[in-house]
């Protein structure tokens, strides 16, 4: 007889004699009877065996415990009309064990598969293949595979061919740090984990392939957070003659087809917004627009206030602005000095409160701001009774990270964000650079970005203005991916990495392969990258990226299970001509 999956069992199965094979998820006695919900990857099933007339198989179960594995055949019945669970898609019907045998046995898990919650995430890491064996964890890696799957079907529609680029290859610039990988030939030398497909993509195209994609791995070591894994999966495609619009269109398009299938209807173009724009309103450079909290330009009303902390602001060139809360006007003291010391974390001097309270403007510091003048910011801010709005002053950067900052955090407090709405735009024109700490200048994206056309002279003149042709897609104040449309040109190329103080040298031993390739008849081309792991969390409603990740590593970007990264052989170290030294602090 064939097997079949439990939850796939329907009350049109009634009478049919069925073989499972399946882990006890949990077992119940009740007055000699038996009761086993059985479990395998489809969900679970309610079995029943009866002590009186079905003896062989009660003795052969008696023993089993939860996560036994277990053979049984039997009669799929219906259930009585009191025992009936419709919250369970198997709720109306259970199987009658008439034969059974234990396939494995199992010890007592170290933590109870139903009640997790309960147990540590650093044990649930530990044990992450029974942490696997949850349902409600196990539904995410099935979306996952759903996902993979449609995204391929839908870029081979569109002409997208699939290959693959090394894993061990030169340093690819993302930002963050390398994960190196030592050479046994050739004895302090190092290859880098990529930490994108960036340079080979390109290089494909140059190769004529025209379109390519790839679900890619990459390494980044990073500061981690909710959102980040040291090793992570990327969508990540390019294709020659090209443009934004194009590359927008066919994003658009895979997240029309695949979101669906996670019940999340989308409405498509997205809203694009500049750079300049998101920071302005929403103090962010991927801001979540599910909900207002827009921030306002003060500058012009309060610049010339007699409020001294104002006008030194908008005199050494900052701004004043600041955003509405309605209802919030009562907020207390300890409240506010939270929000204080997020301003202060952000870089910026304080917050300064404005309250709509009892049909008065009530300014922090009393008596600094003139009637009119509370009443016309008031206006601009939208401010109205029961309203606080909270305004910071200083340098553009600084207050926009402040507000962007107290923005999010306001939201949150005041549980002014919907959680059956999601929100996706696309931001364009982001600065090319973004200045150092040592008066140099950082490429914000990456080097390849290429500069928009209509800014090329103020690469030598003012570099900071420059525009580029990047552009990033967010959803929920998350970004999902980023890409650009690339320099295909080696002298703009190499004006670009000298503007980033890559000189000659440096070029040529870093990137000379990419620089030579561009010699010969490189097509205009550009491309983008999705966070994998990000969409299928904000898919999934997963509350970390680790519940989408197989094998996650922790904060300290360690596996708990396999206890990675470890100590080698001192043999295998000697081969590598490497020599440990322990940094001072440090065990293992
Ligand atoms: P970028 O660095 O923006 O672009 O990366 C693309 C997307 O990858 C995801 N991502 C991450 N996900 C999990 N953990 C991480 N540590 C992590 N870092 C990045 C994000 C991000 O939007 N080569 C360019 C793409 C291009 O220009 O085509 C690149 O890698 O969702």
């Amino acid at each position: 007889m064939k097997r079949r999956f439990v939850g796939t069992l329907t009350p049109q199965d009634i009478g049919q004699r069925v073989l499972l094979k399946a882990w006890v998820h949990r077992r119940r006695d009740l007055g000699g009877m038996m009761f086993l919900d059985l479990r395998d990857r489809s969900g679970l099933v309610q079995a029943v065996v009866y002590p009186d007339t079905d003896v062989e198989a009660h003795a052969a179960l008696d023993p089993v415990r939860a996560e036994w594995v277990v053979e049984v055949e039997g009669d799929v019945l219906a259930r009585d009309a009191a025992n009936v669970n419709l919250e369970k898609a198997t709720g109306a019907i259970e199987v009658r064990v008439e034969r059974a045998v234990v396939l494995t046995q199992a010890e007592t898990p170290p933590f109870v598969l139903e009640s997790y919650a309960e147990a540590s995430e650093e044990l649930r890491l530990r044990y992450r293949y029974l942490d696997l064996r949850r349902p409600e964890l196990a539904r995410n890696f099935v979306l996952r595979h759903r996902i993979v799957s449609a995204t391929r079907q839908y870029l081979e529609a569109n002409e997208f061919l699939e290959l693959e680029t090394p894993i061990l290859t030169r340093s690819t610039p993302e930002g963050a740090r390398d994960y190196l990988v030592p050479s046994r030939e050739a004895p302090c030398q190092f290859y880098a984990l990529p930490q994108s497909p960036q340079l080979f993509k390109q290089l494909l195209m140059m190769s004529g392939f025209e379109r390519y994609y790839q679900m890619a791995r990459c390494f980044r070591d990073e500061d981690l957070r909710a959102d980040r894994q040291p090793e992570f999966t990327q969508v990540d495609l390019e294709l020659s003659f090209t443009d934004e619009n194009e590359i927008i269109g066919l994003i658009e398009g895979l997240f029309a087809k695949i979101f669906p299938m996670a019940g999340i209807e989308i409405e498509t173009p997205f809203p694009r917004l500049s750079y300049h724009e998101a920071m302005a309103r929403y103090g962010s450079d991927r801001p979540d627009t599910r909900f207002g909290l827009e921030i306002e330009d003060l500058s012009e009303i309060l610049g010339q206030s007699g409020f001294r902390g104002f006008q030194a602001a908008v005199e050494g060139g900052g701004v004043i602005r600041g955003f509405v809360v309605p209802d919030a006007a009562n907020a207390s003291r300890k409240q506010v000095d939270e929000w204080v010391a997020i301003a202060r974390r952000a870089g910026a001097q304080g917050v300064l409160t404005l309250r709509h309270r009892d049909g008065e403007l009530q300014f922090q510091v009393k008596k600094a701001l003139a009637e009119s003048e509370l009443k016309q910011a008031a206006q601009q801010l939208g401010l109205e009774e029961g309203g606080l709005s909270l305004l910071v002053a200083g340098p553009e950067a600084t207050v926009a990270r402040a507000l962007g900052a107290l923005r999010l955090e306001l939201a949150r407090a005041y549980e002014l964000i919907p959680q059956d709405r999601h929100a996706f735009l696309w931001v364009q024109e982001f600065p090319l650079v973004d200045g150092n700490d040592e008066d140099g200048w950082d490429a914000l994206h990456h080097p390849f970005t290429s500069p928009d056309p209509r800014d090329l002279e103020l690469i030598a003149t003012d570099p900071g203005r420059v525009r580029s042709r990047a552009y990033d897609v967010v959803m929920d104040g998350i970004e999902l991916g980023g890409g650009s449309i690339r320099i295909h040109d080696s002298d703009l190329q190499r004006r670009v990495f000298d503007l980033l103080g890559i000189g000659v040298e440096e070029a040529e031993s870093r990137f000379g392969f990419l620089l030579e390739a561009l010699k010969y008849g490189p097509p205009p081309h550009g491309g983008i990258a999705l966070g994998l792991d990000r969409l299928i969390m904000l898919m999934s409603g997963a509350q970390s990226i680790r519940d989408v990740i197989l094998f996650p590593k922790t904060t300290s970007a360690s596996c708990l299970l396999t206890e990675a990264p470890s100590a080698v052989d001192d043999r295998q170290l000697e081969e590598l001509g490497i020599e440990c030294r322990r940094r001072a602090g440090t065990d293992g």
